[in-house]
């Protein structure tokens, strides 16, 4: 059976910017978390305070999270990679973090110069620190239906590090197909193969949608029983280490989907559709959201 509520969590402000070229001011990026906020979505993943050499859209990361309008009971996790990051968020009042790594060890040293172990290894003083300060923490593995520089991806690595990262303090882990390449018997049998040693009310889902296969791949994982699914505003994004990747599956879409099914978000379409119009003018383009061009106001 489907679940009845779903809790999106919008990385817009994050996964969609760090890929874009346009630099989008600070006051931008500020106003996208705020019209975000209204639109009633309970988690938006601000910014990232990851070294502004890798990712320079995101430089101002601190500058973002001070000016956001925090709503309660809304949370605004943040990319953090390390110590260093994470003294950096805390400065500016964080109180929830994403770690990130990937199931492919080829993909993670071109993204965070690191191996898998490496990168677990680093992050063990984030969440020792994390959990005395009251931190929540949510963990990312990317590449779990492919990889850009290897390939095939084994299950069994895409479950082992989706198990640590839960194992070390993680309260949600979310599987990343990082390019977009599954479908969706691939998301059904990836997802079965991390439930069963990862609580399923644990887990997320976050797609790109560079084949289209999203919004199935979401379906397909529903019906597994997860409830929380990572999108876009507008299908903004995708990751700068992932030659070829697109944007992630554009929030829109997957409201327009949920409710369709009778499934709750809490999401005000027509804001979000709003948002993304209002997203897609600052970069300089169309909707990436195929639902947002549909309810344009014309
Ligand atoms: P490194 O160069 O190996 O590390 O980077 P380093 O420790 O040698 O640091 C190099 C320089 O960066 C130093 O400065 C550090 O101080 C500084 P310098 O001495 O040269 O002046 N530095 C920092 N500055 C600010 N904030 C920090 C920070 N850390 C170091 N936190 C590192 C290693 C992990 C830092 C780097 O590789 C990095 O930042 N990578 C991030 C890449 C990234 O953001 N990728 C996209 C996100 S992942 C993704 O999109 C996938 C996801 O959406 C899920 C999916 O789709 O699958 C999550
Ligand atoms: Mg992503």
């Amino acid at each position: 059976a489907l679940p009845a509520r779903v809790r999106i969590v919008e990385v817009g402000p994050r996964d969609g910017l760090q890929n874009e070229k346009t630099m989008v001011s600070t006051a931008d990026k500020i106003e996208l978390v705020d019209r975000l906020t209204a639109t009633g979505l309970q988690s938006i993943e601000a910014t990232s305070f990851v070294s502004p050499k890798w990712i320079p859209q995101l430089a101002d990361a601190a500058e973002v999270f001070a000016g956001i309008t925090r709503k309660p009971g809304v949370h605004y996790p943040v990319l953090v990679p390390n110590e260093k990051g994470y003294d950096r968020a805390r400065e500016v009042g964080v109180e929830e973090i994403a770690v990130f790594t990937a199931a492919s060890e080829a993909f993670n040293q071109r993204n965070i110069n690191a191996s898998i172990d490496e990168s677990l290894a680093r992050f063990a003083p984030v969440l020792a620190r994390a959990r005395a300060d009251g931190v929540r923490v949510r963990g990312y593995v990317s590449t779990v239906l492919g990889c850009p520089y290897q390939g095939e991806v084994p299950l069994a690595d895409v479950v082992r590090v989706a198990r640590e990262l839960h194992g070390m303090g993680c309260y949600e882990i979310s599987l990343g197909d990082t390019i977009g390449v599954g479908t969706p018997g691939k998301a059904r049998a990836m997802l079965q193969a991390v439930a069963a040693e990862v609580p399923l009310d644990a887990l997320a889902v976050h797609f790109h949608d560079t084949y289209g296969q999203a919004l199935a791949n979401i379906l397909a994982c529903l019906e597994v029983g997860v409830s929380v699914v990572d999108s876009a505003v507008s299908g903004a994004g995708g990751c700068p280490y992932a030659k070829g990747a697109s944007g992630n599956v554009a929030s829109e879409d997957v409201v327009y989907m949920l409710h369709g099914l009778g499934i709750e978000t809490g999401v005000d379409l027509a804001r979000l559709v709003e948002t993304g119009h209002w997203l897609a003018g600052r970069l300089g383009r169309e909707t990436g959201s195929r639902a947002g061009r549909a309810l344009a106001v014309s």
